[in-house]
């Protein structure tokens, strides 16, 4: 069989070489459903995609984010597209997801179907700190931010008794939690905390309230935080010749989102799964090796 190359990815000649971002799913997969989504920044955030697919299929959404990502990012926009409410909310601090879940079920009318913690963030990698010389006090606030918040919200929900029966939980992960990428720095054991608090909340959270919690392992994508870590331009490209499916996008990152929050998945609980187009079972592929795929 021949081949084409398509930005930078080999597919069999004649067959239309198109990256999949098209929501196949049920358009009303989410209705009457009542979601809180964190993490959407601005048009490249994976949170904004999900929020914009989630309402599409029907469910009723409050977005947040940091106070600060109100002043810079553009989520004030997305609430107006969307019609809905976004309400600030520090993810390290406690009495600020409190409020936001006690806001939140004011503004849905009654308890919580599916949360999305789609945040992430390194000091010492914003502050181009080797991973030798790490500052301790930096790694901290890293895992407040981007692991131990994750508990922090599945306890205020569960003190809070917020989430419906059924309910999903899902946060979003990366292969640095198992493979080692030397950029990514103090992220990778961000990411194996917070794949280990789903596991272990998510079995509390299964015996009281038949609700599950997941972690989606993504590929590289182009975002805010993605594009912040070293050498992104080239993990992205290695990540995609390696993918039998080439790396997934934002897009298709959304759609998986809204299958783990329908009822199509009702017992799936304490995975880390991964979306990142076969990455994470390949060795070496034939594109790496300079050949062309039979
Ligand atoms: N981009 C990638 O390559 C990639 C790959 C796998 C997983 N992920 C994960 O996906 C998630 C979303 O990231 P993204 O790629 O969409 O980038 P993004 O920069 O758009 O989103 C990160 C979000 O975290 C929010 N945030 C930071 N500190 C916060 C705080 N204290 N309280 C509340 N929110 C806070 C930011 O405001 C931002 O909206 C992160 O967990 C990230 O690690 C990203």
């Amino acid at each position: 069989m021949k081949f084409a190359s398509f930005a930078g990815r080999i597919t069999p000649k004649g067959q239309e070489a198109k990256i999949c971002t098209q929501n196949k799913l049920d358009s009303m997969l989410l209705k009457g459903k009542k979601g809180i989504i964190f993490g959407a920044l601005n048009e490249q955030s994976i949170a904004w995609k999900v929020a914009q697919q989630a309402k599409a299929a029907g469910a009723d959404i409050v977005l947040t984010n940091a106070p600060i990502a109100f002043r810079m990012g553009q989520i004030d926009e997305l609430a107006k597209e969307l019609d809905c409410q976004a309400i600030p909310a520090d993810a390290t601090k406690l009495e600020d997801l409190e409020a936001l879940v006690e806001k939140s079920q004011e503004i849905l009318g009654g308890k919580i179907d599916f949360v999305l913690h789609s945040i992430g963030m390194s000091v010492n990698i914003r502050k181009k700190k080797a991973y030798t010389d790490l500052k301790y006090d930096w790694m901290q606030k890293t895992f407040d931010i981007s692991a131990i918040s994750f508990h922090k919200l599945m306890q205020t929900l569960w003190q809070k008794d917020a989430m419906a029966e059924w309910g999903s939980i899902l946060a979003l992960s990366y292969i640095g939690a198992q493979r080692v990428f030397p950029h990514y720095s103090e992220m990778s054991e961000s990411k194996a905390l917070l794949e280990s608090f789903a596991r272990s909340f998510g079995y509390h959270f299964g015996v009281r309230n038949k609700v599950r919690v997941n972690t989606i392992s993504q590929s590289p994508t182009p975002t805010t935080a993605g594009t912040g870590v070293k050498g992104f331009d080239q993990f992205l490209d290695y990540a995609d010749k390696m993918s039998p499916l080439g790396n997934a996008p934002a897009e298709a990152c959304a759609d998986y989102c809204l299958s783990l929050f329908s009822d199509h998945t009702r017992y799936v609980t304490l995975q880390n799964l991964y979306h990142d187009g076969g990455f994470s079972n390949m060795g070496m592929s034939e594109i790496m090796m300079g050949e062309t795929p039979e």
